[in-house]
């Protein structure tokens, strides 16, 4: 009802009074906003998104990037602009960006992945960013368009939470996506979180490459029990209900906690988790080639 008003009148009544509108609400645009055609260079571009927060899309961006990087040559942007993360997970919080000419560098990491933050532009880290989302679409843009990104194999793109401004300043800025990881832990609400992020590939054109089930059974390291803290399988589940391809399950693990603290990604690693990583990087490789997105 309210929302039947809102597009046939421009006097809205509200709880708290009235608002009126000179001119009437434009009418939402649904399907694929126009291509911006300044970021070039880069082979396949994969972002990496969810539903919600706090899932762990950092944690697999930046361990996906670790892995592809054995064998190729890698970007990460960590499109998170209020909250940058990368700088610390790959342990290069701090350092400096280096301009060449008119093109920023990235930052070079232990690991073989090249990364740009917003971490690496603050005074410190306790410096909080408070912008209003034209500012970040502005920061991202420059992270596509300014950095040295020329000859790069794959490009993984670091998500903030949820389907707002910055997954739709990306679906303007990079001309072609090649796919989408979606990453969800394994409770029930992964179906409506793993829901919300499908639909936005849908509208924007984006091929979603798989789903990624994180936090997914706790091995203790004392008896070896696997201890299912948040349930398991609700990402295998949602990749059967929206017919996606299920890329793999990363367990709680202690590795990644600590790598986490000490910028020591686990796919860096000789262990477990490290190998899931590189079947889920393998997986991806292999239909990014076989499968072309859309145009
Ligand atoms: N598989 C895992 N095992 C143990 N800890 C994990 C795992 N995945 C993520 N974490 C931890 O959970 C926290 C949140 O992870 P992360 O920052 O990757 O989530 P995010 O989805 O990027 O969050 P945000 O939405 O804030 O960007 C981090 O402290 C991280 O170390
Ligand atoms: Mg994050």
């Amino acid at each position: 009802m309210v929302k039947d008003k809102i597009a046939s009148c421009n006097v809205i009544s509200m709880p708290t009074g009235t608002i009126k509108m000179n001119t009437p609400p434009p009418t939402p645009v649904i399907g694929p906003p126009p291509k911006s055609t300044k970021y070039v260079g880069v082979k396949h571009t994969i972002m990496v998104m969810s539903g919600k927060g706090g899932v762990g899309k950092s944690t697999v961006s930046v361990n996906l990037a670790v892995a592809l990087a054995k064998k190729f040559k890698v970007g990460l942007i960590d499109v998170d602009i209020n909250g940058p993360d990368d700088p610390m997970l790959l342990g290069v919080s701090g350092k400096d960006v280096e301009v060449k000419g008119t093109q920023i560098l990235p930052v070079k990491t232990p690991f073989g992945v090249d990364v740009i933050s917003m971490g690496f532009m603050l005074p410190s880290d306790d410096t909080a960013i408070i912008w209003r989302g034209a500012l970040r679409h502005k920061a991202i843009q420059q992270f596509l368009e300014e950095v040295q990104w020329e000859g790069y194999d794959y490009m993984v793109l670091d998500m903030p939470p949820g389907t707002g401004d910055e997954p739709l300043s990306i679906s303007q800025l990079v001309p072609k996506v090649d796919g989408v990881v979606i990453v969800v832990t394994p409770q029930d609400v992964a179906l409506l979180d793993a829901r919300k992020a499908i639909d936005f590939c849908k509208k924007v054109e984006m091929k979603v490459l798989g789903i990624v089930e994180n936090m997914s059974g706790f091995v203790c390291p004392h008896c070896g029990e696997t201890t299912y803290i948040f349930k398991k399988g609700g990402g295998e589940e949602a990749a059967k209900k929206y017919n996606v391809p299920f890329l793999g399950r990363i367990p709680f693990s202690m590795e990644i906690v600590e790598g986490t603290d000490s910028g020591v990604p686990s796919a860096s690693l000789n262990d477990t988790v490290s190998a899931i990583f590189t079947d889920i990087a393998d997986k991806i490789v292999q239909s990014v080639d076989v499968a072309p997105s859309p145009k």
